[in-house]
Order: structure tokens, then C-alpha cells, then sequence
């Protein structure tokens, strides 16, 4: 292994997760990793299981053939102002965290130029009518592509948005609107499948055997990415170096193991049963995002694998240094001791930023005259660690060497194979999501999708029934 190689990779301290940081009543002692070893061995057995057989695919998406999505780029970048996403949870969260990460915070108010050619990158991830609307009021729709995302092809949400975009589309270019409309669905299913057979539209494939929420790195992700610029080659070998380390069965040497395990412990044994994750980086705020998603939908469950009720599953929060300390820290320092927080540390960030001597008359100012933002910033996470360690509250830290597609991409496959393993500790299947799909059916019922005739008058009973209580 060459030390270059070592100098990219991210790091987990958990120093401050442990019984000789914090305490043996909030703290993880070797007593509770060692009540795990079963558990992990037996968890890794079955996720070994599940990625050899190819059930579950997110283990191996690195290997993805990323020229497809390269070529597709090559051919959009020069020729549309915009790149709308239609879709969400999964097929829009990832990609917002790793364009947030990656580019400008300012990508869409820069000149084409700027963005070296490439369109400007919208996600819509909802339904609000005022916001999509307005959205639709400001793109030319005839510089405008449009990737309508969804593994199911069902999605109200997603479906929707298609609609609208579609007859919007016909009203401004007639029989040329197919020329502004890119699908990325299941290879072999689902009505927007169907579509995409009917009207010879250009349609990428999402693997059957991959979900939502860890579906980043396939077309899902790839495709809007590499039409925004992102360098996906190199998110995909950030992804493989980390694939690498996660390979190992210990948790002392597997980074999404000892995650995992933590999350678990701190909740399980010590209370901790919301999860904070608090990056020290304004444009890895998404990424927070993302894991809100990936690790609440994976864990929260009802039933574990033997069938028997659990109601497990840690909340994740997402927070923001310093931006929170202003607003969340006094909670997390002195409230319920309910907490375990990870930080997200940005070792050097692309810039440094100086901050000039000014006032220096003023005693308050002075101190800061000289020094950069890139040393507050560092400084306040130092702070705030502090404060949770000495009032006896977990935390950990992820520490990138700097925010680059290497980087993300080990942080983004270490928190999937994290979360993996976490569903592993509690006993129940991370890689489905039966209260999710159980509101969908709500929505088809409600809206008239047809063979939903019984839970709608079900449903109608049950309203007609209920007494709404209002002031
Ligand atoms: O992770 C998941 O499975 C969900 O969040 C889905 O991504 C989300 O519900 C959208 O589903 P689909 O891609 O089928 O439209």
C-alpha cells in the first residue's frame, strides 16, 4: 500500500465514543464491542452471502462501466443550459450531496463558462406546486433536459412531475419533446419501462438487485453527475479504495463496521437513540441529507428477520457546523442524554481565507485579525467536541483530507456498507422499506390508482368515522 494512497484515505476517531473518554455510563467499553463479536461474524457472513450472490448489489457498483454516462454528457454538455432531475428519496438525494460536495454552492448562477460547458443542475425531489411551478417558469424549456429517475416507475411524485414536464414539452416543441426526456428506471419493469418501450425514449437501466437509498452510484447518480462535470471515475475509485477496507470481518479494521457497531452500542446499551450527523463544511450539508435518508429508512423497522415486532432504529439528525452552534449545541451539550454525534472534518479545504486586520483598536476584533476562516472553522469543531466530551456525550469524527471525488465517494460507500452492517446488529433486513411503500399505497388509493378499490373504501370508512379535533 502506498503511502499516497494512505494520505487520501478518510479516518474515523472514535476516541471520544468511548468508556475512557466519557465515562463507563455513556461511554462503549471493550465489554460491549466484545458482546457484538457473534453478531459481527455472523453479520459479515451474511452480507458476504448477499454480495456474492449478486442479491444485493450496492457491495460492487464501483465496477460500474462508466462510459455510457460519459458519452451522454459529452453530448448534453454543450447543448442544454439545464439538467432537471425529476424524482425523489433515493433517486435525488445522493446526487444533490454529491453535486453540493463537488462543485461551486454557486454552480447555477455561474456563466456557461464557468461551469466549463456544462448545464446547470436542478433537483426537484417534491410535489410543492408553487416551487415546481416556478421552476417551470424560469428553465427554456428548449435548453432544458429533463432525467426522470424512478427504480419503480410508479412514484406519485415522480410520475407527476413526468406529466407536467411531458405536457409542457408538447405544447412547446410538438413531436420534439422526446428529445428532452432521459429515464433511468428498472431494465425490465415498471410502467415508466413500458413508456420508454412505447415512445422510443432514451432510457438508462437501474440494477434490479439495487435500492433507492443506495443507488448513487449507479445511473441514478452517474448520469446527472456526469452531466454536471462531476469527475465519476474518481468517485468510483474513492468507492473501490473503500470497498478494500471494508473487505476486513474485524471492526477494529473496517471503518463501516466500527461505525455501525458504535451507532448500534450507543443506542442499544447506552440510550443514544438519535444519531447526529454534524459536518464542518457548508457543502457536505447534503451529504447529511443523504444519510438522514439512508440510515432512517434502512433501520427504522418494525419487524425484525425472524418475524417478531423490534420497532427498532436510531433518528438521524442532520446538523451544521458552526452554522448549529448557534443554534442546536446548547441541546446536544446539556439536554437528554439521547446523542451520539459524528462530525464530518474538512482537513484542508480548497481555499484559505484570510481574515484582515482590521479594528484592531477594538480588543473584541483584534484576536481574529490575521487568522483565516479555515482556522475558526477547525477551531469551532474543536470546541464543540470539547464540550460534548467533557459534559460526557459520544461523538466521533470522519476526517477527510479534503473534499474531492475520492473522498466522497469512500465516505458515501463507507456509510451504505455502514448501514448494512448496523441492519445486520439489530436483526432486521436494512434493504426494504414496508412503511414507505405502505404510504405509496395510501397515495393510490386516495388519487384512484385503480386496484386500490378495497383500502379505498377502507380508508373512507375509517375518515368517515373519525372525529378531526381542530382549534
Ligand atoms: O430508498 C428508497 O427505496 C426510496 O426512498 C425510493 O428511492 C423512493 O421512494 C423513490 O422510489 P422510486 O425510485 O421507485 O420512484
Amino acid at each position: 500500500m502506498s503511502d499516497n494512497k494512505r494520505d487520501q484515505d478518510i479516518l474515523i476517531d472514535f476516541t471520544n465514543s468511548l468508556e475512557e473518554s466519557i465515562g463507563p455510563q455513556h461511554g462503549i467499553s471493550p465489554a460491549d464491542f466484545a458482546s457484538i463479536e457473534q453478531a459481527t461474524m455472523e453479520t459479515h457472513g451474511r452480507l458476504q452471502k448477499l454480495k456474492e450472490s449478486g442479491e444485493i448489489g450496492f457491495f460492487d457498483l464501483h465496477k460500474s462501466d462508466t462510459k455510457p454516462f460519459k458519452k451522454f454528457a459529452s453530448r448534453t454538455r454543450e447543448k442544454f443550459e439545464n439538467f432537471v432531475v425529476l424524482g425523489i428519496g433515493g433517486s435525488a438525494l445522493g446526487t444533490n450531496a454529491i453535486h453540493s460536495a463537488l462543485n461551486s454552492s454557486f454552480h447555477n448562477s455561474l456563466t456557461k463558462r464557468k461551469r466549463n460547458g456544462y448545464p446547470k443542475l436542478l433537483v426537484v425531489d417534491n410535489i410543492d406546486p408553487d416551487w415546481l411551478e416556478e421552476l417551470l417558469q424560469t428553465v427554456d424549456l428548449k435548453k432544458t433536459i429533463f432525467n426522470v429517475i424512478s427504480k419503480s416507475g410508479t412514484t406519485a411524485e415522480t410520475m407527476s412531475q413526468f406529466m407536467i414536464v411531458v405536457e409542457r414539452l408538447k405544447k412547446k416543441l410538438k413531436g420534439k419533446w422526446k428529445n428532452k426526456i432521459v429515464l433511468t428506471t428498472d431494465g425490465g419493469k415498471g410502467v415508466l419501462r413500458e413508456l420508454a418501450d412505447e415512445f422510443n425514449l432514451l432510457a438508462f437501466d437501474i440494477p434490479n438487485n439495487v435500492g433507492g437509498r443506495f443507488s448513487v452510484f449507479t445511473s441514478v447518480g452517474l448520469l446527472p453527475l456526469a452531466c454536471a462535470g462531476v469527475d465519476i471515475d474518481s468517485l468510483l475509485k474513492g468507492a473501490e479504495r473503500m470497498a478494500q477496507r471494508c473487505a476486513a470481518s474485524s471492526i477494529m479494521e473496517n471503518p463501516a463496521y466500527l461505525f455501525g457497531a458504535l451507532h448500534y452500542l450507543a443506542d442499544r446499551r447506552k440510550g443514544k437513540n438519535i444519531s447526529v450527523m454534524m459536518p464542518y463544511s457548508s457543502k457536505l450539508y447534503s451529504v447529511a441529507d443523504w444519510y438522514r435518508q439512508l440510515w432512517a429508512e434502512s433501520l427504522g423497522k418494525r419487524y425484525s428477520l425472524d418475524g417478531k415486532e423490534c420497532f427498532t432504529g436510531q433518528t438521524p439528525v442532520k446538523a451544521l457546523g458552526a452554522t448549529d452552534q448557534h443554534s442546536q449545541v446548547q441541546l446536544y451539550v446539556e439536554g437528554p442524554h439521547d446523542k451520539i454525534t459524528t462530525f464530518i472534518e474538512v482537513e484542508n479545504f480548497s481555499r484559505t481565507v484570510t481574515i484582515p486586520k482590521l479594528f484592531e483598536e477594538k480588543e473584541a476584533l483584534k484576536y481574529l485579525g490575521g487568522k483565516s476562516l479555515n482556522q475558526l472553522i477547525s477551531t469551532e469543531m474543536k470546541g464543540t467536541e470539547y464540550a460534548l466530551t467533557s459534559h460526557n456525550r459520544p461523538n466521533l469524527t470522519i476526517r477527510l483530507p479534503k473534499i474531492n471525488a475520492h473522498a466522497i465517494g469512500q465516505l458515501i460507500f463507507m456509510l451504505e456498507t455502514a448501514t448494512a452492517f448496523a441492519g445486520g446488529l439489530y436483526g432486521i433486513n436494512p434493504f426494504d422499506q414496508p412503511g414507505v411503500e405502505f404510504g405509496k399505497q395510501f397515495t393510490y388509493a386516495k388519487m384512484g390508482r385503480e386496484g386500490f378499490e378495497k383500502m379505498r373504501s377502507e380508508l373512507e370508512e375509517k375518515t368517515a368515522n373519525a372525529k378531526r379535533r381542530t382549534i
